[in-house]
């Protein structure tokens, strides 16, 4: 099992590199830990489970941070209580971005981040984007609100920037009046 010290550090400077498209069909890595990453992400929001692998809890995981700089990412979102989403993004492309701006109140937080991290992290409150799924089949998702962050966030992630990029340390709360709170 994808354990809390498989996460790259925000200090390793694969989180950081370039990555590159996949290829289809996907290699042995890829198709092992793709599972292996929503597994790992769904366990660490289930209390019971996340306590007894010691896992903190993660909505969204992207390859660089477990270093495979490629681009793809997954994200398993609960949208009720106890029902849980999973979505693989390999090679995405955004389509379209809301003009509307939105920040998550309690603010983001990455599995590649151990630190606290106060402050605004603008996104867009609705994008679509298209991406391949495992058998190189195109998709299309249309993402709103925390849904949305979680995309935005780990897109980030294929172009090497973190969340706390977003946050000015000397007005981490600048334009707040300017999005909505989510
Ligand atoms: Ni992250």
């Amino acid at each position: 099992m994808l354990v809390t010290k498989d996460i790259l550090d925000e200090k390793d400077p694969r989180v950081r590199a370039k990555n590159v498209p996949v290829t289809f069909p996907l290699n042995e890595t890829n198709k092992k830990i793709i599972p292996e990453m929503l597994k790992h992400l769904r366990y660490s929001q289930i209390e019971k489970l996340a306590k007894k692998y010691k896992l903190r809890p993660g909505m969204g995981l992207a390859a660089p941070q477990l270093g495979i700089n490629e681009r793809f990412f997954v994200v398993c979102y609960e949208r009720d209580k106890g029902k849980f989403e999973d979505y693989i993004l390999i090679n995405p492309k955004i389509i379209s971005e809301s003009e509307e701006m939105i920040y998550a109140g309690e603010g983001e937080g990455c599995l590649s981040v151990n630190r606290e991290v106060d402050g605004i992290v603008p996104r867009h409150a609705r994008i679509t984007i298209e991406a391949y799924d495992m058998d190189g089949n195109i998709q299309r998702f249309r993402a709103r609100e925390d849904l949305a962050i979680a995309f935005q966030h780990e897109y980030d992630h294929l172009e090497g920037i973190l969340f706390i990029d977003h946050i000015d340390p000397k007005d981490p709360y600048k334009n707040a009046d300017n999005m909505r709170e989510i």
